[in-house]
């Protein structure tokens, strides 16, 4: 099997306060409150350090770090000394790889707008913005705290600020018109021309506050039907600005595609800190295996738990077969699929439902690669549900 896809390194940081809580997100992300600022610049760089051990123990392979994560939760909030401290840290026990790409989630609010020229000064390349919509009626109804004025400042400056803009939109509202949606996209893409755009329908979350509305029926969805002709519509639309999509939601003109996320995409090696955050790495002692190092998930308790020395919830083998699943579900997103020896175990796909799969030119494989066809991306979970032994 050819390891050199392993090699890789990101990191990804988790930063878990917002303004407020939205009430369709069930991310590790919580209502903003007051902090010691010293008090997370030495947790953080706590977890750092003994990531950097555990690297040397477990004898992982990698190269320099070639990208870095700022995610939330809102990290336009940090502090700029939480941010500055992180990246240096990082580079000297790493080393930046001289490309690495170095993204931060933000939101447009004013108090974040401010802060974009020196996140860009401190070595921020790229910027994702959480522009969600740019009509008022519908960020209102997502909860946000910005509206369509903040949302196209923002965008403004992000363009002159940074060499790489993603903006993250949320589409496939009940009300929301299919015309309506293709419009509000055109007239980003026009006006503005981002080099990245993740859409992602609205999907309703467990735990969320839309979730209890749906359960009371007080919230409705749009269903299956309507759902796949907003999608194909918006694959098309961007296909057509030559926004590639690259996977199941996110599409970028060439070469601007996020290296972190492929990193979480090709399962190479990452690590996470933060509150809740994870990392996944190949061990070269035990003949290659995966593990994975978890952190505590409360603000409080992670922080407690590693102001003085790093500490994590788990550390723990994940077993070869789970490893392969991983290896399937997160390769088979990509518009390119995986290559075949990726895979630590071919008979993890059932023979059987995979050749009626190629004949209905559902899957297609050849020597090298196994892929979902495009028309048939927004069935992935079903198609992986056949196809996994
Ligand atoms: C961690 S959030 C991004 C950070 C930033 N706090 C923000 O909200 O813009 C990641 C993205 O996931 C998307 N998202 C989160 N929950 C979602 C949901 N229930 N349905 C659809 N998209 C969702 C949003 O587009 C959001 O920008
Ligand atoms: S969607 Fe973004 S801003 Fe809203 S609660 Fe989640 S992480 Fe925070």
């Amino acid at each position: 099997m050819n390891l050199s896809y392993k090699n890789n390194l990101g990191l990804y940081i988790h930063w878990p306060y917002c303004e407020s809580k939205c009430p369709y997100c069930d991310f590790n992300s919580h209502k903003t409150e007051s902090i010691n600022e010293e008090d997370w610049i030495q947790a953080y760089v706590n977890q750092l350090h003994t990531m950097k051990e555990m690297l040397l123990k477990y004898n992982v392979k990698f190269n320099k770090l070639n990208t870095i994560f700022f995610g939330g939760g809102t990290p336009s909030l940090m502090p700029l000394k939480v941010i500055e401290k992180i990246l240096n840290t990082a580079n000297k026990l790493f080393d930046f790889e001289e490309k690495i790409e170095i993204t931060l989630e933000a939101n447009p609010g004013s108090y974040e707008r401010e802060k974009f020229l020196d996140i860009n000064q401190m070595g921020i390349n790229r910027l994702s913005l959480g522009v969600q919509s740019l009509n008022d009626t519908n960020l209102n109804f997502l909860g946000r705290k910005h509206n369509y004025k903040d949302a196209i400042i923002a965008l403004e400056l992000a363009k002159r600020t940074f060499s790489n803009v993603s903006i993250d939109l949320i589409y496939g509202l009940k009300n929301q018109k299919i015309k309506e949606w293709e419009i509000e996209l055109n007239s980003i893409i026009k006006n503005f021309q981002p080099n990245h755009i993740s859409v992602y329908q609205l999907t309703i979350e467990e735990g969320t506050k839309f979730y209890s509305d749906y359960k009371k029926g007080l919230l409705k969805i749009i269903d299956e039907d309507l759902s796949a002709d907003f999608y194909d519509n918006t694959n098309s639309l961007l296909e057509n600005f030559d926004y590639k999509r690259y996977e199941v939601s996110n599409h970028a003109k060439n070469n601007f595609e996020c290296s972190h996320n492929l990193n979480y995409w090709n399962s190479n090696n990452w690590i996470g800190i933060g509150p809740g955050a994870y990392s996944r790495l190949w061990s070269s002692n035990n003949n290659n295996k995966r593990f994975e190092i978890e952190n505590y998930k409360s603000p409080k308790s992670w922080l407690s738990k590693n102001i003085h020395n790093a500490e994590f919830k788990k550390i723990s083998f994940i077993d070869n077969s789970e490893t392969n699943i991983d290896i399937l579900i997160m390769g088979l997103r990509l518009s390119k699929g995986i290559k075949i020896n990726k895979l630590l175990d071919k008979k993890i796909i059932k023979n059987e439902k995979i050749i009626n799969l190629i004949n209905e030119k559902i899957i297609n494989i050849n020597t090298e690669r196994i892929k979902v066809n495009k028309n048939y991306m927004i069935k992935l979970n079903a198609i992986l549900q056949q196809i996994i032994n």
